[in-house]
């Protein structure tokens, strides 16, 4: 299947967060779910640029603590502080943020696969808690902090999107997860009209070998699983002043950097990167 630019497995040199241009020293972040999985990837990412104070939080108190202790372990240099709330829960939420203050880059990474079967077959409760999850959660949390920043205050937020939000082959027994993460894509391209100081990014992780994948059911991809490192150093060159460009938009964790970088001005010319619909022509 032929890409936008080249997939990778694994870290490679550019997007090495020691190179130039490529330090957050003295930035803050805030990671969703960042007790497992993509999270604790993207977690370390962050921390291995230079991030000085990192918020984590998930629902599992015990979790997020023992995250906690592994990461101030691993990068003594960088203040973590542990939230224990549930995303959906717009009160918790709110009272995180007055805790932590804003961030300068937030991490929406918490998600839910809530598909048990072809659509036909599910209970959509069940179902419908992916949206409550991927949607509204990560709606209470954008808000949230949106909600915090002072007019004109530059900020940064990563959506951990899915290539599940867009991608053309068939996903049996996907149809809740694939519909809640579009939605939540789309949220992100929308309001970045409203906060035009704020850069979005949605951002396909990679496919990690994670719980979340294991519930999935997804086989790995023929290239192989994707490295957290690489996935977590992607996230950190996307909060920096190379990846502006890339605000509104949808990209791969994957995808090799130089390239993308080489088609930037491809990207903002032809206004690329966006949900649409195929042959659709552009405007009205
Ligand atoms: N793994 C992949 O290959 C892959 C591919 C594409 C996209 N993604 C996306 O990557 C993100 C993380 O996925 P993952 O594979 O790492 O999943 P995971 O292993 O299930 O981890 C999800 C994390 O989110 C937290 N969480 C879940 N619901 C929450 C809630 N309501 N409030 C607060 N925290 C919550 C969980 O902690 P608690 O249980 O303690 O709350 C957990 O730490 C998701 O958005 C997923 O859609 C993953």
């Amino acid at each position: 299947m032929a890409s936008f630019v080249t997939n990778h497995q694994k870290p490679y040199a550019a997007l090495s967060p020691t190179l130039p241009g490529r330090s957050l020293a003295g930035k803050s972040a805030f990671v969703t779910g960042a007790g497992s999985g993509v999270g604790s990837y993207i977690t370390r990412g962050l921390a291995a640029a230079g991030v000085s104070r990192i918020g984590i939080l998930g629902r599992n108190k015990a979790r997020i603590e023992k995250a906690k202790d592994a990461f101030a372990k691993e990068f003594p240099a960088v203040a973590f502080e542990a939230y224990a709330a549930d995303i959906t829960d717009d009160p918790a939420i709110a009272a995180v943020f007055k805790a932590f203050g804003t961030p300068d880059i937030l991490v929406n990474n918490a998600g839910y696969f809530p598909d048990e079967g072809p659509f036909v077959e599910q209970d959509l409760k069940k179902w419908w808690s992916g949206f409550e999850i991927n949607v509204l959660g990560t709606a209470i949390v954008t808000q949230k902090f949106l909600q915090t920043l002072s007019p004109g205050q530059k900020a940064i937020v990563l959506n951990v999107s899915s290539f599940a939000a867009h991608m053309r082959f068939p996903l049996i027994g996907w149809s809740g997860y694939n519909g809640s993460k579009l939605a939540q894509a789309r949220i992100f391209e929308n309001i970045r009209f409203e906060h035009t100081d704020v850069r979005f990014v949605n951002i396909h992780p990679g496919c990690l070998d994670t719980d979340g994948f294991t519930r999935s059911g997804a086989p790995a991809p023929a290239g192989g699983m994707t490295d957290g490192k690489l996935t977590g150093e992607f996230f950190a060159w996307a909060a920096t002043d190379e990846a502006e460009f890339l605000s509104g938009r949808f990209v791969w964790a994957d995808w090799d950097v130089d390239e993308l970088k080489a088609k930037k001005e491809e990207i903002l010319e032809k206004d690329l990167l966006l949900t649409t619909i195929d042959g659709f022509t552009r405007g009205w």
